[in-house]
């Protein structure tokens, strides 16, 4: 097989910069995008385990609460930035991506009715959790389960998005076509190594979250070490358990050896060491969104060898430079973006750090943040629509 059709899938008009970067882009943001999907699941799964034991520990019943809210705000972040990772590979991979859709056109439709279906199970969870009902755990088991599968599903739709080889084989068996939109492939190593990321990412959330909070004098510090400790074993035992799986991997995909590879196994083992020494757990976490990146770079590796090795020349995309998109996308990116995360992390941060309510409106940064943001939002929504209005005029009179 040549890639001679799926160069041909191109979009004509061309990607408005240069593909490296829309590369480099989704290699970042599905960091993100994976950093809070691992997050939203391991905190959800091991608040279930809570569920079960908040009646008799203090120590549970005192976090549980705090997992799930956790659990819930990854989810909303895991959605919000899983936006921009399909947007870059719908720019420079749009042919796999499509096809994937059209393979799995039905699993796509109940992707995103599963997704609604867990996601409000999980609010109906939260809700049954502070009432204390007792069908609490088998409520959170459902969500948790229908979370995952929506990962399977994502799973599904990446592996069949770097399969061209097989891309007729599944759209016509045999010579006859199939489209009833059910096509489902997954690639269980892979997919279990993706899986068990949650158990390391949410040990290590759980070493910041002891850390973070033992400056407040209303947490006993016997509570803190219990929740590190148990962070800090999550943390070693799930790191091993992926490293076993990441090299399994890779040695299935021929790439054991490559300087990418050997990286992130290095990476790999300096935060278990970082993990276990349990020191500094911010630090811990700057080791992990390094190693996220490593991960991410490599399935990126894995998809571009695939399509490169095939003669589909993703640096040779048809490029037509629009400045005027790309000022547009870095001034919202830059400019009005750090300004809003600043102004919300700040304030997330200050209230965590304060006992009892923290009152926005009587601190200088945040209020200055908060006033800024909303200058930069109003003037952004102007330029926007003025830029906007200014394009369609030029381009149509
Ligand atoms: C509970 C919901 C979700 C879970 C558990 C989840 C999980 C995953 C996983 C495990 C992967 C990696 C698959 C692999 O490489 O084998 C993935 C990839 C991806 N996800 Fe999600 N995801 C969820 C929701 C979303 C949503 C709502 C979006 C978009 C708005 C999204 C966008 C993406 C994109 C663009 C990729 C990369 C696909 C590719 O490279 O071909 N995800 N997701």
């Amino acid at each position: 097989m040549d890639a001679t059709f799926i160069n041909l899938m191109r979009d004509p008009a061309g990607v408005p910069f240069f593909p490296v970067v829309f590369q480099g882009l989704y290699i970042l943001t599905w960091a993100l995008h994976a950093a809070f999907v691992l997050l939203a699941i391991g905190a959800l799964g091991l608040s279930v385990y809570g569920s079960t034991k908040q009646k008799h520990d203090n120590n549970w019943k005192l976090f549980n609460p705090h997992l799930i809210m956790t659990g819930k705000l990854s989810v909303s972040m895991l959605i919000l930035l899983g936006v921009a990772p399909l947007l870059f590979t719908q720019v420079i991979y749009d042919s796999g991506w499509y096809v994937a859709n059209t393979l799995s056109g039905a699993w796509v439709f109940i992707f995103i009715y599963a997704l609604l279906a867990g996601y409000m199970m999980f609010y109906w969870y939260s809700y049954a959790n502070k009432k204390g009902t007792s069908s609490n755990t088998i409520i959170g088991l459902i969500s948790f389960a229908i979370l995952v599968f929506c990962g399977i599903l994502m799973h599904n739709f990446a592996v069949e998005s770097i399969s061209p080889t097989k891309w007729m084989e599944w759209y016509a068996p045999n010579g006859v076509i199939d489209n009833s939109g059910l096509n489902f492939h997954i690639d269980i190593i892979r997919l279990a190594f993706m899986v068990s990321l949650t158990i390391p990412v949410t040990g290590i959330f759980m070493q910041n979250y002891s850390d973070f909070l033992s400056t407040r004098k209303d947490f006993s510090s016997e509570y803190l070490a219990f929740v590190k400790n148990l962070g800090t074993k999550l943390a070693v035992t799930g790191l091993l358990l992926s490293a076993v799986l990441f090299v399994v991997w890779m040695l299935k995909e021929g790439l054991l050896l490559h300087p990418a590879v050997l990286a992130t196994i290095v990476s790999v083992v300096i935060l278990l060491l970082a993990a276990k020494a349990n020191k500094n757990s911010y630090i811990t976490t700057a080791i992990l969104v390094v190693v996220a990146l490593f991960i991410s770079g490599v399935r990126e590796l894995i998809r571009y060898n695939i399509m490169s090795g095939l003669g589909y020349d993703l640096y040779g995309y048809p490029m037509n430079l629009e400045w005027e998109t790309i000022i547009m996308f870095l001034l919202t990116f830059v400019i009005l973006g750090f300004t809003g995360v600043a102004f919300i992390l700040t304030m997330a941060w200050k209230v965590g750090k304060t006992k009892g309510v923290f009152d926005a409106s009587k601190d200088v940064v945040v209020t200055r943040l908060a006033n800024a943001t909303l200058a930069l939002f109003i003037i952004w929504t102007m330029v926007y629509f003025a830029w906007g209005i200014f394009a369609l005029f030029k381009n149509t009179l």
